[in-house]
């Protein structure tokens, strides 16, 4: 029997996946619960046939040029932007992310960073633990109403759309942006309407992200976008940080043109604009859209599948983002 296909992991995953792998590849997984350090990666990435990375790893020119057996990169996320595509993509080495299992996961989040804020659940829990809750009061912890409000959605993509169905149990108006407007069909089947951003941020309660991040995206929320927003609107980000404008987020806030935000990724990931922390009117959480048992597990299984139909059935992978290497 020839000699199994050398596999790099950069980080131990959840589930039954580990062993698949185990059982295909000759592995040299990160055992250390943190991010692998960039130059380990370059080096130990070269005399490998696979790779599956994640989010936190950035996966460059430098790792992709040296890694001259390299036939596959299994990114374990949807976005991708942490990947040179381009670069790999010349060298015709297909990469796949895991797609679809982590979208209703992702909408939950986002939902629930909604109700959080409109509703101040994390405020009134810090309240409550110091000792505040003297007794049921007229005034206390008033937060906006969510059902009969107006959601604006920024990348009407399949997350995007998981969120606009849960808005409308809410009772909710929902308004979408997407450089790829959806068919006519497809807009009465989800319930939402077409706005361009500038008339969404207009006119929304809500502002929620769902789009990728890519050279278009990249501050798409910045200055000019928070003075077009209602004051008394929120914005949540579930996406990618660098969409939003981070230090004009803070400026936004500080002054009053929007109410509050509720975020899960930030501009420069794991580091928190010093602002934000200070403030009661945001919602802070720790890049966990896809943090479930069942998802993380699902999308392990899901890079495993991907790396295996390349490097043992040599095959196209069912994830693939750059097909075009195919053609
Ligand atoms: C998480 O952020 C992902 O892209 O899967
Ligand atoms: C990602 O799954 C998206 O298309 O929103």
């Amino acid at each position: 029997m020839s000699a199994r296909p050398k596999v790099l992991l950069t980080r131990m995953l959840p589930g039954a996946s580990m062993e698949v792998l185990e059982k295909h590849f000759e592995l040299d997984a990160n055992r250390e619960n943190r991010v692998m350090p960039h130059g380990v990666l370059v080096e130990k990435v070269k005399d490998k046939d696979g790779l599956i990375c994640l989010l936190t790893d950035r996966i460059d020119r430098p790792v992709i040029a040296g890694a001259t057996r390299l036939k596959i990169i299994a990114d374990y996320a949807v976005g991708y932007d942490n990947i040179d595509l381009a670069e790999a993509s010349k060298r015709k080495i297909p990469v796949t992310n895991t797609p679809d299992v982590l979208t209703e996961t992702t909408a939950d989040l986002a939902f629930g960073l909604l109700l959080s804020i409109a509703r101040r659940i994390v405020e009134s829990d810090r309240f409550l633990r110091a000792g505040g809750f003297k007794g049921w009061a007229p005034e206390l912890m008033l937060g906006i109403d969510v059902h009969n409000k107006t959601l604006g959605i920024i990348g009407m993509g399949r997350i995007g759309r998981a969120v606009a169905r849960r808005a409308r149990g809410f009772d909710m108006k929902v308004l979408y942006y997407d450089v790829q407007p959806l068919s006519a069909v497809d807009e009465k089947g989800c319930g939402v309407e077409y706005c361009p951003l500038n008339n969404l941020l207009d006119v929304s309660d809500f502002v929620s992200v769902h789009a990728p991040l890519n050279a278009q995206t990249h501050h798409l929320i910045s200055a000019a976008e928070f003075r077009g927003m209602k004051r008394t609107a929120f914005l949540i980000n579930t996406a990618r940080g660098p969409i939003i404008d981070e230090k004009a987020l803070v400026h936004a806030l500080k002054s009053g043109q929007i109410a509050g935000c509720a975020l899960d990724v930030y501009e420069n990931e794991p580091a928190i604009t010093t602002g934000l922390l200070g403030m009661d009117n945001v919602v802070l959480v720790p890049h966990i859209g896809s943090a479930s048992i069942e998802t993380r597990t699902k999308m392990a299984l899901m890079a495993a599948g991907n790396v295996i139909a390349v490097l043992i059935d040599q095959k196209k992978p069912p994830n693939i983002v750059n097909p075009g290497i195919y053609a």
